[in-house]
C-alpha cells in the first residue's frame, strides 16, 4: 500500500513509519518539523520505500498537490500540536495544527479517491468524565483546546466518512512515552535537570494519576485495530489499566539523574488550565481483539526515564 504518515518525523509517528516499512508498504512522513525532528527518521534515509516531505498539512493546496502527486491507500494522521499547556496562551495554535490539518487531509482524501483514514485521538476528548471511560461515553465535554480540537476532527472524520465513503480507525490514547519522545512530562523533568541539576520544579502537587502507555505497545494497537476491525467507524480506547502519578515520574528521573535534585512540587492537583488530573479507561474492545500491553504504566514510566535520562547524561 501506499501510506501517507502526518507527523512522520514526531515521536509516534516515526515509530509508525517504522512498522509500516517493515510490513512492506510504502510510506510518505510528512511533517512540518514543529517538533518533529530529522533525526527520527535519519535511519529511513536509505529506505528506497520511505520518503520525508516537509510540509505543513493544515495548507490545503499543498496537502491536495501530494495526493495528486502520490495515490495514497490509507493516511495515519498523526499531525497535531502535543503542547497542550501553550494553547492556553495562543488557542489558534490548535485550531490550524490539530482542527485544520484534519480538515485539509479530508479535502485531500475526498478529492483524490482515498478511503481509509487512521486517526491518533486522544483521552482529552473525554474531558473530566468519572469512573472507567467507555468509548461510547457521552456527552463528550473537553476542557482544553487540544481536547476540543481532536473531538472537532473526529467529528468531521465521521461526517466526511458518511459523504464520502471513507472508512476510520480512531485510536483514543492516554499519554504515550517512549524513545524519540519530544515532549511529555519525562522529557520535560529530563529537560529541567539538564538546565539546572539542584533542582526539580513540578506542576501540581504531583497527585495527578494517570495512565502511561509505551509507545511499542501503542502502535502495536493501532495496527491491530486496523487490521481486525472493519467497521465503518472504528473507535478504540488504547492504554494500560494501571496509572502512575506525577510524583512517582518525578522521583524516578531525580533518582536516574543522580544529582539528587531538590524536588519542588507545587500547588493543587492540576498542573495547568486544562490537565485532567484522573483517568481511567475501560479497554475492553482494543483487549478484544487480541491486545494487551508488555509494560504497566510504571513499567513503562522507568524505562522511558531509562531512555530519556540515559541520553541526556551519555
Ligand atoms: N504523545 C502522547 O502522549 C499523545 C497522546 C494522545 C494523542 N496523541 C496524538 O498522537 C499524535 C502524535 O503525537 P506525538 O506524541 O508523536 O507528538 P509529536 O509532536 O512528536 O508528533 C506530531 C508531529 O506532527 C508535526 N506537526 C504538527 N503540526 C503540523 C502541521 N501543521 N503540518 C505538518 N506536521 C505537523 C510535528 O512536527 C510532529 O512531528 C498527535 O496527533 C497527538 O495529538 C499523542
Amino acid at each position: 500500500m501506499h501510506i501517507l504518515v502526518t507527523g512522520g518525523a514526531g515521536f509516534i509517528g516515526s515509530h509508525l513509519c517504522d512498522r509500516l516499512i517493515e510490513r512492506g508498504h510504502s510510506v510518505v512522513a510528512a511533517d512540518n518539523f514543529h517538533l518533529g525532528t530529522r533525526a527520527n527518521v535519519a535511519h529511513l534515509a536509505n529506505e528506497p520505500r520511505f520518503e520525508l516531505v516537509e510540509m505543513d498539512v493544515s495548507d490545503r493546496p499543498a496537502t491536495n498537490a501530494l495526493f495528486g502527486r502520490t495515490p495514497f491507500d490509507c493516511v495515519f494522521h498523526m499531525a497535531a500540536n502535543s503542547d497542550i499547556a501553550r494553547s492556553h496562551a495562543d488557542p489558534s495554535v490548535d485550531l490550524n495544527n490539530t482542527f485544520l490539518t484534519t480538515f485539509s487531509l479530508l479535502d485531500a482524501m475526498r478529492q483524490h479517491d482515498c478511503k481509509k483514514l487512521v486517526f491518533a485521538s486522544t483521552s482529552a476528548v473525554y474531558g473530566e468524565a468519572p469512573g472507567r471511560i467507555r468509548e461510547d461515553h457521552g456527552p463528550l465535554r473537553p476542557i482544553s483546546h487540544y481536547g476540543a480540537g481532536k473531538l472537532a476532527s473526529e467529528a468531521f472524520i465521521t461526517s466526511f466518512g458518511e459523504n464520502y465513503g471513507i472508512q476510520c480507525w480512531i485510536t483514543r490514547f492516554p499519554n504515550v512515552i517512549g524513545d524519540r519522545a519530544t515532549h511529555g512530562v519525562i522529557y520535560d523533568f529530563v529537560g529541567k535537570l539538564v538546565r539546572d541539576p539542584s533542582r526539580l520544579q513540578v506542576l501540581g502537587d504531583g497527585s495527578q494519576a494517570k495512565p502511561y502507555l509505551f509507545v511499542s505497545d501503542l502502535v502495536a494497537a493501532i495496527l491491530l485495530a486496523w487490521d481486525k476491525s472493519d467497521e465503518k467507524v472504528n473507535v478504540f480506547n488504547v492504554g494500560p489499566s494501571t496509572t502512575s502519578t506525577v510524583r512517582f515520574i518525578a522521583e524516578a528521573v531525580a533518582k536516574a539523574f543522580g544529582s539528587d535534585p531538590k524536588v519542588e512540587f507545587g500547588q493543587g492537583n492540576r498542573g495547568w488550565i486544562g490537565d485532567i488530573p484522573r483517568f481511567e479507561y475501560d479497554t475492553g474492545r482494543i483487549e478484544a481483539l487480541g491486545w494487551r500491553p508488555n509494560h504497566t504504566s510504571d513499567e513503562a514510566v522507568l524505562k522511558t526515564v531509562d531512555i530519556l535520562v540515559g541520553a541526556a547524561i551519555r
